[in-house]
């Protein structure tokens, strides 16, 4: 069995993070989420992988490589323009063969992996295997409608009036009958060829399509509650360690994870939290389910239930909660006044300002 793991498409959903990056590049506990669908794949036995790329294909194979740190050995399949998720099996009918695969859509998480989901698809062997779960927003996604034994009766792309609450999760597995369905089917509104059409062939011709329905899932669709909420699970699993170095006047409470090169001066963190590479915390607190990436600096502040992505600088800037902070960005408290907010922010920022 193969994965064809799909990593290309715009990101334009992911504001404020992604305008410049993949979006499966986006970290949750401080590791691209596209890591752990490789890993997933990899635990479950899979450990032949095609990464379908897009416009972000340098960034992609620079973070992956050859895909040996992970166990696994990485095909990389460029697709020339975002033509669907249909469209990425076309283009990737030769290095498919005939194997049976996963595919995972890279910017997909799922809490617990997919390993009995695979046992089951290779001992039952139906044309499809598809992953639903119940979402509170189900005209962002492809929705499934089951009747009353289970079976898939109907299939949607991002339906504006959905029939149901059961959204398609971004992995499906496949036997070779769905290259006949992708080559069937026309572009839809939005001139794609979508994966649902496909998956709509199959139950139409009478293929085998076997649902399942599953929690613990999340996608992000810029909903920075969701992603802080996502970080913080993760984080809960994380091994604790001080890799870096921490000073006596410090103190690291629960799980926390000091990754080498990161220093910690005078400050407190309560986990679970995880400071990256060469970050420096002085004077500080860190609270529970925060993540601080690589080359950061949080100097006389508070942060909790946050993400700090890599280079960013917090400095004297009072209390942050719930925050999510992207790359190079400033943080600093005005000491002298006026004591004013001074913002610089990106387009799609969003700020609350307290006080
Ligand atoms: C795609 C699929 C959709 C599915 C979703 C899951 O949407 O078309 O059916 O629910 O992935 O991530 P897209 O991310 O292309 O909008």
């Amino acid at each position: 069995m193969k994965a064809l793991v799909l990593a290309g498409g715009t990101g334009s959903r992911l504001r404020p993070l992604t305008h410049t990056s993949a979006k499966q590049l986006v970290p949750v506990a401080n590791k691209p989420v596209l890591f752990y669908a490789i890993e997933s794949l990899v635990a479950a036995g899979i450990t032949d992988i095609g990464i379908v790329t897009g416009d972000t294909a340098a960034e992609i194979r620079a973070a992956v490589g050859d895909g040996s740190a992970f166990g696994a050995r990485v095909s990389y399949l460029p697709q020339g323009r975002p033509l669907g998720l249909a469209h990425a099996v076309l283009i990737a009918r030769e290095w498919l063969d005939d194997d049976d695969f996963v595919m995972y859509l890279g910017d997909n998480f799922i809490v617990g992996g997919i390993g009995e989901l695979v046992d089951a698809f290779r001992a039952l062997r139906p044309d499809a295997g598809i992953l639903l779960t119940k979402v509170a927003d189900p005209s962002a996604f492809g929705v499934a409608e089951l009747d009353s034994s289970g079976r898939v009766v109907n299939l949607e792309e991002k339906p504006a009036e959905p029939r149901g609450d059961l959204a398609l999760v971004g992995v499906y597995l496949f036997s070779p009958a769905v290259h006949e369905a992708v080559r069937a089917i026309s572009p839809s509104a939005r001139g794609e060829l979508e994966i649902t059409d496909a998956i709509q062939w199959l139950v139409d011709h009478g293929r085998s399509v076997r649902p399942t329905v599953i929690s613990g899932y999340w996608k992000d669709t810029g909903n920075v509650t969701d992603m802080l909420e996502v970080n913080r699970s993760v984080l809960e699993g994380i091994e604790p360690a001080a890799l870096g170095t921490v000073d006596d006047a410090s103190e690291l409470v629960g799980r926390v994870r000091v990754e080498p090169g990161a220093r910690v001066v005078r400050s407190r963190i309560v986990g679970p939290a995880v400071i990256g590479r060469d970050s420096t915390v002085t004077d500080a607190y860190i609270g529970p389910s925060t993540s601080v990436e690589r080359d950061c600096v949080i100097t006389g502040s508070e942060v909790e239930f946050s993400i700090v992505l890599g280079g960013s600088r917090i400095e004297h800037a009072g209390r942050i909660e719930g925050s999510l902070i992207g790359r190079d960005v400033e943080v600093t408290g005005a000491r002298r006044a006026p004591r004013a907010h001074r913002l610089v922010l990106g387009d799609h920022s969003r700020v609350r300002i307290s006080g």
